[in-house]
């Protein structure tokens, strides 16, 4: 997946940058690292310069993965097919493309439940339901086939933990749990009508929890790194699942943003101020075969 949001304001200078953080993070890891920076298309595009090379990050995409690659971490199910074939851990994505002449109800029928479905490419939470019942799925199903052109589905599992974990070129630059906003959305909450949050998103409210004994760590950077090689990935977030103590990934992220979490509080801030400094230094990494 790719963490996009949205190019934000402030072309004026009047309004505040919905991106503030991670403009001035960007624009103090330039500095830090000798390069100079301009700033496009609403701050959306940065393009940074450093003894005559030139490298844009678009959005929260940094110029340090391969394009195919990126793309790849962008559909659910391709990940998930690489992912497995690699022999990582994951939650299995499925491919749903309904049809004009299909019936809802026979697809209904053939997939399993409970289950979570979701946009082929999205973010944020946007747009991902869980079904419990065969009529919620119907419903569901319903609903985002008009406003999707693919989604995915995949079986529903009890989460005790979800994490995220950010790793640049093979290293682990930062691990967080994501802690869900409704401590009623535990492992075992089946209740399928309550409407309370079960996505561990930090956009629908979870909050983060930075992590740092060293065993745990470990164990979530080596499956990060699998994941991330799995897909020919150099920087991005891996986000696991700890599912009746199995670990398991259930997303990949190229681009790394770090918006609401660097605003929770000093030491998030200072985190992603890390990650972007990293980011930035890696942009001038000598490439394969330059000097
Ligand atoms: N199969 C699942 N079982 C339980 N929870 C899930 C499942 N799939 C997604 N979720 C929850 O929903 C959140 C959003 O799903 P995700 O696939 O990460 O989509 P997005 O790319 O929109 O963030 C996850 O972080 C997780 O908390
Ligand atoms: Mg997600």
């Amino acid at each position: 997946m790719t963490d996009q949001g949205k190019p934000s304001g402030a072309a004026d200078g009047r309004s505040r940058p919905l991106r503030r953080n991670f403009i001035a993070s960007m624009e103090r890891a330039a500095a830090r690292s000798g390069a100079e920076l301009r700033w496009h298309s609403e701050r959306w595009v940065a393009e940074l310069r450093r003894n005559g090379r030139r490298r844009h990050v678009v959005g929260y995409n940094f110029p340090i993965n391969d394009a195919s690659s990126a793309f790849m971490a962008s559909d659910k199910v391709a990940t998930s097919v690489l992912l497995s074939d690699a022999g990582v851990p994951n939650v299995p994505h499925s491919l749903l493309r309904l049809r004009p002449d299909d019936s809802v109800a026979d697809v209904v029928a053939r997939l399993p439940l409970p289950a979570v479905v979701k946009p082929l490419s999205s973010s944020g939470g946007r747009d991902v339901h869980r079904a419990g019942t065969p009529v919620q799925l119907f419903d569901t199903l319903g609903a985002l086939a008009t406003r999707h052109p693919a989604l995915t589905v995949c079986p529903w599992v009890p989460i005790r933990h979800e994490y995220r974990v950010i790793t640049l070129k093979g290293r682990t630059e930062l691990v967080f749990e994501k802690r869900s906003s409704d401590p009623s959305t535990g492992p075992g909450s089946t209740s399928w009508d309550d409407p309370a949050e079960w996505r561990h998103n930090l956009k629908l409210g979870a909050s983060a929890v930075l992590l740092d004994e060293p065993e745990l760590c470990a164990v979530l950077g080596g499956l990060a790194r699998r994941a991330m090689c799995a897909l020919g990935l150099n920087f991005g977030s891996v986000d696991i699942l700890d599912v009746l103590g199995d670990l398991s990934v259930i997303e990949v992220n190229s681009g790394v943003c770090l918006e609401r979490f660097s605003r929770q509080d000093d030491d998030c801030h200072a985190a992603a101020e890390r990650v972007y400094a990293a980011a930035v230094a890696a942009c001038f990494a000598p490439a394969e075969g330059e000097d």
